[in-house]
């Protein structure tokens, strides 16, 4: 979801504005996404690398966050959205892990949509995370070195363990690049880049993007023809 930044000074108005805007963006693609029928999204909101934004900045969005869950999570729940977080838990405050805690618990059984919140993440750091856990548990079971480590074992531990791999992935404002987002889960998937930043984004842009995913051919490394 980028380009929030660039949105508000374009308009003399303050970073945080954009970021307020962004989230109004949340809303439209999660209407957007339950009418098109979509089962899982997820928003890339905030980087293990985001930390090292000014303070304030860093402020703003965690006080959003907690703003959209206080105003939203009734609506979401009505809905049949099941709230799913992704990211470390490690320098979030506690009310920032209260709230998220209490819509994913709340929504948990939800089955219309989910919706990723990936918060405090980073693929570099899930991955490093996964394998540590990974060593933990065969050390437990007593299989350290017994067999050789398959794909599975390692997605066990993933944030994304309960979500399909990415299908399609968007990234808005003009940047053609992945910056740490899901780099396991999106092997395989199709990138779409648009000049539209975040706060723009709107059903038209989604089904834009659905449409262009349609006209691609998935091979998964295989031939067309399967
Ligand atoms: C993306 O918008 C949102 C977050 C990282 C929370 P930016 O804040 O990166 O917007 P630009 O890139 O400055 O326009
Ligand atoms: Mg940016």
């Amino acid at each position: 979801m980028d380009g929030n930044g660039r949105w508000a000074t374009s308009r003399g108005k303050s970073r945080s504005e954009g970021h307020r805007e962004g989230a109004r963006a949340i809303d439209r693609l999660m209407d957007a996404s339950l009418e098109l029928g979509l089962s899982n999204i997820s928003l890339y909101a905030f980087s293990t690398e985001n930390w090292k934004r000014p303070i304030t900045e860093i402020r703003s969005i965690f006080n959003l966050l907690i703003e959209f869950i206080e105003t939203r999570l009734d609506t979401i729940h009505e809905r049949g959205i099941r709230i799913h977080h992704s990211g470390s838990r490690k320098r979030l405050n506690r009310k920032v892990l209260d709230k998220i805690d209490f819509a994913v618990d709340k929504t948990k059984k939800n089955k219309k949509l989910t919706v990723n919140f990936c918060l405090n993440y980073g693929s570099r750091d899930e991955l490093l995370k996964a394998a540590q856990e990974v060593f933990l548990q065969r050390k437990r079971d007593q299989v350290l070195f017994e067999k050789p480590l398959k794909e599975k074992e390692l997605e066990k531990f993933l944030y994304t363990s309960t979500l399909p791999p990415v299908d399609l992935l968007i990234r808005t404002a003009g940047e053609q690049r992945l910056s740490n987002f899901l780099l396991w889960q999106s092997a395989y998937a199709e990138l779409y880049f648009t000049d539209i930043l975040w706060p723009d984004f709107d059903k038209k842009s989604l089904v834009e993007s659905l449409q262009w995913y349609e006209t691609r051919t998935r091979k998964f490394g295989g031939l067309e023809n399967g």
